[in-house]
């Protein structure tokens, strides 16, 4: 399924690297979700109840927190995070790139975990709350990370970019001051086919100082 889905994005019209950025940092796709743009202190009052798109006998219920939303989805035991996230909740954001854990394209954070969503049931994610690229930006504005992608230029082809800006944010929000071997170690489960790393990591040095 993944692979077709692969197969559909490249024939979506190429956009600029900043129209790119923008779009996995402040847009979704699919109408059919309302993201908040940025994870929430406390649980959003609303619920979302959402109709699996594939009709089985053997759906599960389970409940995601996802940017501060509550989704109630039926979800099938083989279904990965990534596959929900992107296909039943329509946000793309998250790539599926080698859809078996080896490159991080897929990283979302779970419970304040970095986690590859290829990897990771959505069964067992019931109950999780579970962060995005969409919850990255702040309302309107892109987050101080994402603007310093752009800036340094950190990005070519945009596939890694949302695996790299969420490993690198679950790395600010715990270290405000890190140095470059520790940036270095918090993107290494983030692969980037097009070399981007020099700039990936001045973008992330530059942004924790924008955030002190
Ligand atoms: S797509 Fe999940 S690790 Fe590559
Ligand atoms: S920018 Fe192309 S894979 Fe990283």
């Amino acid at each position: 399924m993944s692979e077709i889905k692969s197969s559909q994005e490249a024939l979506i019209p190429p956009v600029s690297r900043r129209e790119f950025i923008a779009t996995v940092g402040v847009g979704v796709a699919s109408a059919t979700v309302l993201t908040t743009g940025v994870m929430e202190a406390e649980p959003a009052a609303e619920t979302l109840a959402h109709e699996p798109t594939e009709g089985s006998a053997h759906h599960v219920p389970i409940s995601l927190w996802v940017n501060g939303t509550q989704y109630e989805i039926g979800v099938e035991p083989r279904w990965t995070l990534a596959t929900v996230l992107r296909r039943e909740l329509g946000m793309t954001g998250t790539k599926i790139v080698c859809d078996r854990g080896e490159c991080g394209a897929c990283t979302v954070i779970r419970n304040d975990q970095l986690i590859y969503s290829c990897m990771t049931l959505a069964v067992d994610c019931d109950r999780s709350r579970i962060e995005t690229i969409e919850g990255v930006a702040l309302k309107e504005k892109l987050h101080p990370l994402q603007q310093a992608f752009i800036d340094n230029d950190a990005l070519q082809c945009g596939y890694c970019t949302p695996g790299m800006v969420m490993a690198l944010k679950h790395l600010l929000d715990h270290q405000p001051r890190p140095a470059l071997d520790d940036v270095k170690e918090a993107c290494a489960g983030n692969l980037c086919r097009c070399g981007t790393y020099p700039n990936v990591f001045k973008a992330a040095l530059e942004a924790a100082q924008k955030m002190r």
